[in-house]
């Protein structure tokens, strides 16, 4: 499919640094873009059929869907949008969003699992009785994580039985997931648009916190590629089938692990210490994809 001008439509939240970068590019390549906080969709669902609304119209007009944040509390609703372009023939990305997609970290582990990636032993259990059950299979200290979390948020240690005893494990909002702490002091992103293995980042564990994330202000270095990493970052993100991530890969003694996968990942700090501007890829990536359907 040609069209002389392609319009897109970057779905996230507000207009940031990231949605600037993929903009200037769209623009660059000569076609048209358009910010759309998810926060002004409307979803509408009548004997007329089934529509989303962006300013009183169909986003039906544009041509291309690039999902640019994890939507958090709105994750779900951002899957019915997904499959609800795809239904309509549109070019999403990540299109897995609108397939088949189960929002949580707990979905993440057993995707990985099912593919023979390494990943630290994770648990999920969903009553207090079963807490014993976790520290008889992980050693402390215990990691807690959201299942829909990012950024660091959330993610937290326990340090012992009395700890976990106390901790509550179905909250309104989040449940949690517990995992075996892998003993780091950097972690590992790479990063990947389509097949291709951009680079990858050293994201060092701040002195006071055990976390790295980069938006939490972790001290972060250009690494250089190995096939070790390319194989697994393309495996992980195979996994999950998207087409813009970021993978976590922990070294512990030799052994790499996969932390997590990130979708609509972040990339000041990657862009800065790299050079890559993962911006350019994507609507490359975009553009193609849209063309070849
Ligand atoms: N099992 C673990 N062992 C050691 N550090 C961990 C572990 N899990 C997470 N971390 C640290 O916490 C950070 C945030 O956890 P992560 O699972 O990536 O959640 P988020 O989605 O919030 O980024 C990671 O980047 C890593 O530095
Ligand atoms: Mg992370």
């Amino acid at each position: 499919m040609n069209k002389e001008r392609i319009s897109f439509a970057l779905i996230g939240g507000k207009r940031g640094e990231h949605i600037e970068d993929l903009i200037l590019e769209i623009e660059k390549s000569g076609n048209l873009a358009t910010h759309i906080n998810i926060k002004d969709l409307i979803l509408i669902s009548s004997k007329e059929g089934f529509d989303v609304l962006y300013q009183g119209k169909s986003i039906l007009e544009f041509d291309v869907f690039i999902l640019r944040s994890a939507f958090r509390s709105l994750k779900n609703e951002m899957c019915i949008v997904a499959n609800f372009l795809l239904k309509n023939n549109k070019t999403v990305i990540d299109q897995v969003i609108g397939e088949n997609y189960i929002a949580g970290k707990m979905y993440e582990s057993y995707l990985l699992s099912q593919s023979g990636v390494a990943t630290p032993l994770t648990m999920q259990i969903f009553a207090d009785e079963n807490k014993i059950k976790i520290s008889e299979k992980i050693n402390f200290p215990i990691i807690a994580k959201p299942i829909v979390g990012s950024k660091g948020r959330g993610v937290q240690k326990i340090e012992n039985q009395t700890e976990l005893n106390n901790f509550v494990i179905l909250e309104e909002k989040d449940k949690f997931i517990f995992q075996e702490y892998i003993s780091i002091s950097y972690d590992i992103r790479v990063f990947v648009v389509g097949n291709k293995v951009l680079g990858a980042m050293k994201r060092f564990v701040r002195e006071d916190d055990f976390r790295s994330n980069a938006s939490l202000g972790s001290k972060v270095e250009k690494m250089e590629l190995t096939d070790s990493l390319i194989n697994l970052a393309l495996k992980s993100v195979q996994a999950y089938g998207y087409e813009v991530a970021g993978v976590d890969i922990v070294n512990e003694g030799g052994k790499e692990y996969v932390l997590e996968v990130n979708n609509a990942p972040q990339w000041s700090a990657f862009k800065r210490v790299t050079g890559i501007n993962p911006a350019d890829e994507i609507i490359k990536y975009a553009i193609n994809k849209y063309n070849n359907k």
